[in-house]
């Protein structure tokens, strides 16, 4: 007896495949159309940054974002590496809670390795993925002007203006600027800024949809030693209910507190990511489910 039907041809599983990854960018589609065009601000820090299989899934990400007409900008740190070039130098880095005291000694090299290295590896790096980057400092264009934080911190800078023009230009250009944490100080010296701190004024002055910071962690924990703490989702409001407690701290804060004041000045949503986890930035930009903790405004709908 016959069923009418052919038998399975040897194309079949091979299509299904096919199909299941049309699948997978059709449900990337309404996420494509919702951030066409707008700018996203990507705090790029932590093992992401040193990791050569993450430096490259993060490139592949960053061109991909530029690709379907989103418009990334990319704040780097390099805390570690300007460490290790003051020891290979035979001075030893100095902190008060958490920021570098930034002698002339200090700065100059802070200049040189931030503009000098990192900012350019990760041009090139970039690059090689096919994005157009290009590279700037923060002292570019008058991008970033700062003021002394604290004078017994030396040219640590606290962001006193922006101005975003320069980037503007590089978007008219089709051009992935890559910002260099440094700034001009009103007394027209080189500052050093923190990165955190930097994205999110950097994507309140350029009214970014999303300020991203790229960290080590899965995102934020209610209590840093309960891995089942991790906050996948909260508003504004409770964000802040959450600095109030006190148990953000290190790294974190500077993050979570430029995330209240990005929201608070209309940036609609910022993320908290693994950048140990390969595609950590499109898997929370184009999947409905996210990775990370995301913060978004009061009322929002998610
Ligand atoms: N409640 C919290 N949830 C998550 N992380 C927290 C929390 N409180 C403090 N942290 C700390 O914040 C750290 C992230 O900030 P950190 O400055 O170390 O990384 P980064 O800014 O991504 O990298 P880099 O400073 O090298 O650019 C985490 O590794 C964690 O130890
Ligand atoms: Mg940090």
């Amino acid at each position: 007896m016959t069923t009418g039907h052919s038998a399975p041809s040897p194309m079949k599983p091979r299509i299904a495949a096919t199909m299941g990854k049309a699948k997978i960018l059709m449900e990337a589609m309404p996420f494509i159309r919702a951030f066409h065009g707008s700018i996203v601000v990507i705090k790029y820090g932590g093992s992401a940054m040193v990791d050569e299989g993450l430096r490259h899934s993060f490139a592949g990400d960053v061109t991909l974002l530029s690709l379907v007409g989103i418009r990334p900008v990319v704040v780097h740190g390099g805390g570690p590496q300007i460490s290790d070039a003051m020891r290979r130098l035979g001075l030893e880095p100095k902190f008060v809670n958490g920021l570098r005291v930034s002698d002339d000694e200090t700065i100059k090299i802070v200049q040189t390795v931030l503009a000098g290295e990192v900012n350019p590896d990760i041009v090139r790096l970039l690059i090689g993925h096919d994005a157009r980057a290009a590279g700037i400092t923060g002292i570019d264009g008058r991008l970033f002007t700062a003021e002394p934080k604290d004078p017994a911190l030396g040219y640590v800078g606290k962001v006193a203006e922006v101005d975003p023009e320069i980037i503007l230009g590089m978007f008219e250009h089709g051009l992935v600027p890559i910002i260099a944490p440094l700034a001009r100080g009103r007394d027209n010296r080189v500052y050093n800024l923190n990165a955190d701190t930097a994205a999110g004024k950097l994507a309140t002055a350029l009214g970014a949809k999303k300020l991203v910071y790229l960290t080590d962690v899965e995102g934020i924990y209610r209590d840093l030693n309960d891995p089942t703490s991790l906050i996948q989702r909260m508003t504004l409001s409770e964000l802040r209910d959450l600095l109030a407690t006190g148990t953000i701290n290190a790294g974190m804060l500077p993050k979570l507190e430029s995330c209240v004041t990005a929201l608070e000045s209309g940036v609609a949503r910022a993320h908290i990511l693994d950048g140990q986890i390969q595609h950590s930035l499109l898997l929370e930009i184009f999947t409905p489910e996210g990775i990370g903790t995301m913060i978004y405004q009061d009322g929002a709908e998610i």
